[in-house]
């Protein structure tokens, strides 16, 4: 795993450095190397759609590839948020193997919970939190094999994360689930959106965009939207 990762981070530098500046890169890499020793779990090697062989091709269709939010972004995003709710869930729609889930407990959240639609990466994602749980602080999690278009939202839940997992319709059916649980239990809502290819749809739903990080290039690489 050490030498795959190495050449994993290897193939990222190569690809990255010219686009994003070489500090920036080497900063990216490096938070990646660490998190993936520091807690003995594997998350950052691809997985790509042809190879969730367990998935039915209509929702493969609106689905990207598993690929982890690097750790350099979603700490500098949550760090920016500096209202967040930690008392209260965190929801990863499209979990994969477990990064995002982690790294939001390493912020500070107590119940965090996922849906992934691949049942290898759900198992995967049990291992690494399983495995990263032993070297953490307590906390309660929740992982559910399904389609995140059709997840009952917890009512628990403050903070939903989505790191580009899928399409426009998919993200519509969410946003009418997010309405019902705000329906059932009224509250704030942050929504966490990295590679927000759809985020103009989020505004359409009556959610205020709160923040906007951007890489080296100016590239929008994260937003975040709040319904009061
Ligand atoms: C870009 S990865 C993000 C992984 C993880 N959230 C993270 O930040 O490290 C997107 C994930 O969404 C999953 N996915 C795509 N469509 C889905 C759907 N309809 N329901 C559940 N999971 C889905 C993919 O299998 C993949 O693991």
């Amino acid at each position: 795993m050490f030498w795959q990762n190495i050449a994993s981070m290897y193939r990222f530098i190569k690809s990255s450095w010219r686009r994003r500046g070489f500090q920036y890169t080497i900063n990216i890499a490096i938070k990646e190397l660490w998190f993936e020793w520091r807690y003995g779990v594997e998350t950052i090697e691809l997985v790509a759609l042809d190879d969730m062989l367990d998935i039915d091709s209509e929702l493969k269709a609106m689905a990207t590839k598993y690929q982890a939010t690097y750790v350099h972004t979603f700490q500098g995003f949550l760090d920016e948020l500096n209202d967040v709710d930690y008392e209260n869930g965190f929801l990863d729609l499209g979990c994969g193997k477990g990064r995002a889930l982690m790294l939001a407990v390493l912020a500070g959240f107590k119940w965090v919970a996922g849906v992934e639609f691949s049942e290898q990466l759900v198992e995967i994602c049990e291992q690494n939190i399983s495995t990263f749980s032993e070297k953490t602080d307590k906390f309660e999690y929740d992982i559910t094999l399904g389609d995140a278009g059709i997840y009952h939202i917890p009512d628990n839940v403050c903070f939903i994360y989505m790191a580009n997992p899928f399409s426009e319709d998919i993200i519509k059916s969410v946003l009418k689930n997010i309405d019902e649980t705000l329906a059932r239990k009224p509250r704030p809502i942050t929504i966490g959106y990295t590679t927000p290819i759809f985020a103009p749809l989020i505004a359409k739903y009556g959610y205020k965009r709160i923040l906007e990080q951007k890489d080296p290039q100016g590239i929008v690489t994260a937003v975040a939207y709040r319904k009061n």
